[in-house]
C-alpha cells in the first residue's frame, strides 16, 4: 500500500472533479450565456479538463518510475480515480455538446465519427475499471485494452490540437507540448524498466 500526503484520495478525487468541472462549466454558462458561443466555449473548457485528467493517469505509473515524490505516489495510487475524473469531464462536454445542437437547432455539431469512438472506449474504459467486468475479460485481455484505449485517446487529443496549432493558437500548443512529454515520459520509463529487468 503506498501512502501519501495529499488529503483528496480515491472516490474524493471523482467527486472534486465534478464539482470542480460542473463549477467552470456553470460559469462559462453565466458569463457567457447560454447561447452557441458560451456553448463552444464549455465544449473547449471540458475538453482541456479533460486532457488534464488523461494525462494524470496516462503518465502516473512512468512518473513514479523515473521521479518518486509524493506527487508522483499520489498519482500512482489514484491513477484509477484520475481516468475515471477524466470520464466525469467528458461527460460535461456531452452535455455541452447536446446544448450546442439545442442551441443551434441541429446545426452543429456536424457528427464526428472518431470522436464517437473515443467516447465508446471511454465507455468501455470505466465498466471495465470496475473488478467484476474487471474479472471477466482477465488480465491480459484488461491490459491489451486499456493500453491500446488510452494510446488512441492520446492520438485523439494530439490530432485535436494539432488542428488548432494553425491558427496560432498558444493554449494548442501547450496541450500539444504537454501530449508529446507524456509519450516521452512513456518511453523513457519503458527503456528504465527493461534495463532493470
Ligand atoms: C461525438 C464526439 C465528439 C464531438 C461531436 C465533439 C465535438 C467537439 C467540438 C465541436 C469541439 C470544438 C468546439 C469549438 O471550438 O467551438 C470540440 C473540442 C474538443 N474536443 Fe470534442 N467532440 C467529441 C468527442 C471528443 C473526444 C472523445 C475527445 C477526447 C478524447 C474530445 C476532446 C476535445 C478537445 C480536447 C477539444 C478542444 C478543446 C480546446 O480547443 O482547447 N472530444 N469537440
Amino acid at each position: 500500500m503506498i501512502s501519501t500526503k495529499f488529503p483528496l484520495q480515491e472516490w474524493w478525487i471523482v467527486g472534486f472533479s465534478a464539482l470542480l468541472v460542473g463549477t467552470i462549466v456553470t460559469f462559462v454558462a453565466l458569463i457567457h450565456g447560454v447561447d452557441e458561443e458560451g456553448m463552444r466555449m464549455a465544449i473547449r473548457a471540458t475538453g482541456r479538463t479533460s486532457t488534464i485528467f488523461f494525462v494524470s493517469a496516462f503518465i502516473a505509473s512512468s512518473l513514479h518510475k523515473v521521479w518518486q515524490i509524493s506527487l508522483s505516489k499520489w498519482m500512482l495510487k489514484n491513477r484509477r480515480y484520475l481516468g475515471l475524473s477524466m470520464a466525469v469531464s467528458h461527460t460535461y462536454h456531452a452535455v455541452a455538446l447536446f446544448g450546442l445542437w439545442f442551441v443551434t437547432n441541429g446545426a452543429a455539431p456536424k457528427i464526428e465519427p472518431l470522436g464517437t469512438l473515443g467516447y465508446v472506449l471511454l465507455i468501455v474504459l470505466t465498466v471495465t475499471s470496475f473488478k467484476i467486468p474487471a474479472s471477466w475479460l482477465g488480465k491480459r485481455r484488461w491490459k491489451i485494452l486499456h493500453k491500446t484505449a488510452m494510446h488512441y485517446l492520446w492520438l485523439g487529443l494530439l490530432f485535436e490540437y494539432s488542428l488548432k496549432l494553425s491558427k496560432s493558437n498558444f493554449i494548442a500548443l501547450a496541450f500539444v507540448i504537454l501530449l508529446v512529454f507524456a509519450i516521452v515520459l512513456r518511453f523513457a520509463a519503458g527503456r528504465i524498466q527493461k534495463k532493470l529487468v
